[in-house]
């Protein structure tokens, strides 16, 4: 496969909802969103608190939706599940460090059971018509227990479409930096398209690292949710477009917070409102204080009050302008 356009924003549990894919999708038509994780068991039990995750919204394509699990069989008939509402691809999870998750076999054990992560692409493969990714973990508990080169092509020869690396091992969780010499080789011994994925906080560390490392495309994640606009500054970058873009820092946040009062169940309000404005906050000169405001308030309408009176205070701070992708001088904060 060729991938048409070269950034990804990365799978986060809790995150990437549908409120946060329809404010990057506003700054950046092309690139490819993901879902949360979903659970394959869950999927295949259609169960109800799984639905408003796996649901697909118009502006969501191009989306590939990402499984965990550890069954081949079970991997195969969420993948089709999914695959049956049209998506660019389908992500398996070889990455996930969580220790709930690694106590089942998933996520990240999997590069550490090459047979099983095998025969769960194999049988996905299978399955489905859309394109078939891995994101995978580079190692379990050091650099040494995995031959992230030889699993990588694993993958290829079981029939993966891409794979995406994020260079750490599983039990570093984020701590230090990803090493991006890993997914350089891996880049080289593929014929597939890779990925990378790490530590990227601004578009020109994005095609920095595509330059160095070679790698076909760059998927972001942390940073992406504390500059949803960040593909769309990669895109003008790459194609040397010397575009002007101004960013309503207020009104992108009360957007997320009133779209996961659309599209997300009551329950999950509070938490997925604040894992936004946790990363959201970043962008204030005072994102702690802001933050600490944003936790005091048990819903959606209090957060959102706070955001409007912290931007009323500080006006200087609601919009932000790029050019070149570059923040003109006087924007607050330490955005790229
Ligand atoms: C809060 C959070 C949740 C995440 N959830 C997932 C997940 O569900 N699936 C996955 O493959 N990776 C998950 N990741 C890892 C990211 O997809 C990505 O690999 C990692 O954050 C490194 O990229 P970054 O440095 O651009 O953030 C998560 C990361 C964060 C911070």
């Amino acid at each position: 496969m060729r991938l048409d356009f070269p950034f990804m924003m990365a799978p986060m549990a809790e995150i990437t909802t549908p409120a946060l894919r329809c404010a990057v999708r506003e700054y950046s038509p092309d690139v490819i969103l993901h879902s949360e994780m979903l659970s394959a068991a869950a999927i295949v039990a259609g169960a109800q608190k799984n639905s408003s995750m796996a649901e697909k919204h118009p502006f969501d394509d191009p989306l590939a939706y990402q499984i965990l699990g550890s069954d081949p069989s079970m991997m195969a008939d969420a993948a089709a599940i999914l695959c049956e509402k049209g998506c660019f691809a389908i992500d398996i999870n070889m990455g996930c460090s969580a220790p709930d998750i690694l106590k089942k076999g998933q996520g990240a054990c999997l590069i550490r059971d090459p047979h099983r992560a095998r025969a769960v692409v194999e049988s996905c493969r299978k399955a489905v018509s859309a394109n078939l990714s891995v994101k995978m973990r580079t190692g379990f508990r050091s650099y040494d227990d995995v031959d992230p080169v030889g699993f990588a092509k694993m993958l290829e020869d079981s029939g993966a479409d891409y794979v995406t690396v994020h260079p750490r091992y599983a039990k570093l969780g984020f701590k230090r930096t990803a090493d991006w010499e890993i997914t350089a080789r891996i880049k080289r011994a593929l014929k597939i398209p890779v990925i990378g994925n790490g530590d990227i906080t601004s578009p020109a560390t994005a095609l920095e690292r595509m330059r160095s490392c070679g790698c076909d495309g760059i998927m972001i994640g942390r940073e992406a949710v504390k500059s949803p606009w960040i593909f769309r500054l990669c895109s003008d970058m790459l194609g040397q477009k010397g575009r002007t873009l101004e960013v309503d820092i207020e009104k992108l946040f009360v957007g997320v917070l009133e779209n996961t009062k659309k599209y997300l169940p009551a329950e999950l309000h509070k938490s997925r409102g604040l894992r936004f404005g946790f990363y959201f906050s970043g962008n204030a000169v005072y994102g702690h204080s802001l933050f600490t405001m944003l936790r005091k308030h048990p819903d959606l309408d209090g957060m959102i009050g706070v955001v409007r009176e912290y931007y009323r205070r500080n006006p200087a701070e609601k919009t932000i302008t790029f050019i070149n992708g570059i923040p003109s001088a006087g924007a607050a904060g330490s955005r790229q």
